[in-house]
């Protein structure tokens, strides 16, 4: 199958990433959200990255106009209609996704493909509610996703191996590493990723060492790109109390038990540096 064409659904962090990815390899893209002014914040950040690259010489000028051009925007899903593959990246909330695959199945052409960028959920319960489980596969990015060279692809139950193939293929194009994964929660990153940032938010809360000098430690003693709790802040406290919680419940597992630093955070709407202040204070 050929792709050319593809949508995004959600226009946040990883959406807009995603599009950024696509649109620079070349193919057309429609970025869709529900409020205009999500689009417009999406838009701005696909933007600001194309300006950093323009100011290093990464880019020339008529390759920032080219990428602009390959982005159309929507308020309406019905936009999505004749997209070779659509990429959902919208809240990770099962049930809200489970009811937008539904949707996304009559409005794009039966061909066309539908990947979830769900950090962890079950693609075969995704795909069942969606109509069209053959054609429904896990495409998980990583943020910042324009800078993370890899891209888990999951395959449900009912996934064909030429939607996995597919999906590999897009990888391929927008110049990601794929690694297929077993429908399993978190697949392979989270899996191993989450506990440990749950971990670095329970030393946290029982007062082991300051955020600082927690973030310090895992740099200079392991040699981590970025500490723990800076790496909370930017992937979104939220999203990483919704997989922890998922995971809690989907193992059983007291060990994944959701740190009360981390729901301390989210109650507060300290969500990290999308909304200035987590961890850390980014609103200086
Ligand atoms: N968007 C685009 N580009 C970005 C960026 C962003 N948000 N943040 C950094 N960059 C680029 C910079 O422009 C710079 O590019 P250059 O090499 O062309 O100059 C390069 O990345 C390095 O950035 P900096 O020098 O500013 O800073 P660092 O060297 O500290 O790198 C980092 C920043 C790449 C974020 C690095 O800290 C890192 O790799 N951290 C780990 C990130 C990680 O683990 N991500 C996975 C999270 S889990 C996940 O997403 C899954 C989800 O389901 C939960």
């Amino acid at each position: 199958m050929s792709i050319s064409k593809i949508g995004v659904v959600g226009a946040g962090t990883m959406g807009n990433g995603i599009a950024q990815v696509a649109a620079q390899a070349g193919l057309k893209v429609i970025l869709v959200d529900i409020e205009q002014s999500f689009i417009e914040k999406g838009m701005k950040n696909i933007v600001k990255n194309w300006d950093k690259d323009l100011k290093k010489g990464k880019i020339s000028e008529e390759q920032k106009a080219a990428f602009e051009g390959n982005i159309t925007t929507s308020v309406d899903k019905s936009a999505l209609s004749d997209c070779d593959l659509v990429v959902e990246a919208i809240i990770e909330n099962i049930d809200i996704k489970k009811q937008l695959f539904k949707e996304l199945n009559d409005i794009c052409a039966p061909e066309t493909i539908i990947a979830t960028n769900t950090s962890g959920f079950s693609i075969t319960e995704i795909a069942a509610a969606s109509g069209r489980p053959a054609k429904v596969v896990g495409t998980h990015f990583f943020n910042p996703v324009p800078v993370m060279r890899l891209v888990e692809v999951i395959p449900g139950e009912e996934t064909s191996r030429e939607t996995v193939a597919a999906a590999m293929e897009f990888c391929k194009i927008i110049g990601k590493t794929a690694i297929e994964a077993k429908e399993a929660p978190g697949f392979i990153v989270n899996r191993l990723l989450v506990p440990y940032l749950n971990d670095a938010c329970h030393a946290f809360g029982e007062g082991v060492a300051s955020a600082k000098d927690i973030d310090e430690a895992m740099k200079l003693g392991a040699n981590m790109p970025i500490g723990p709790l800076a790496l909370c802040d930017l992937v979104g406290i939220d999203v990483l109390l919704m997989v922890t919680e998922y995971f809690f419940k989907e193992f059983g597992d007291p060990k994944f038990r959701p740190a009360l630093a981390m729901k301390q955070k989210v109650r507060a709407g300290h969500l990290g540096g999308k909304t200035g202040k987590g961890f850390y204070d980014y609103s200086k």
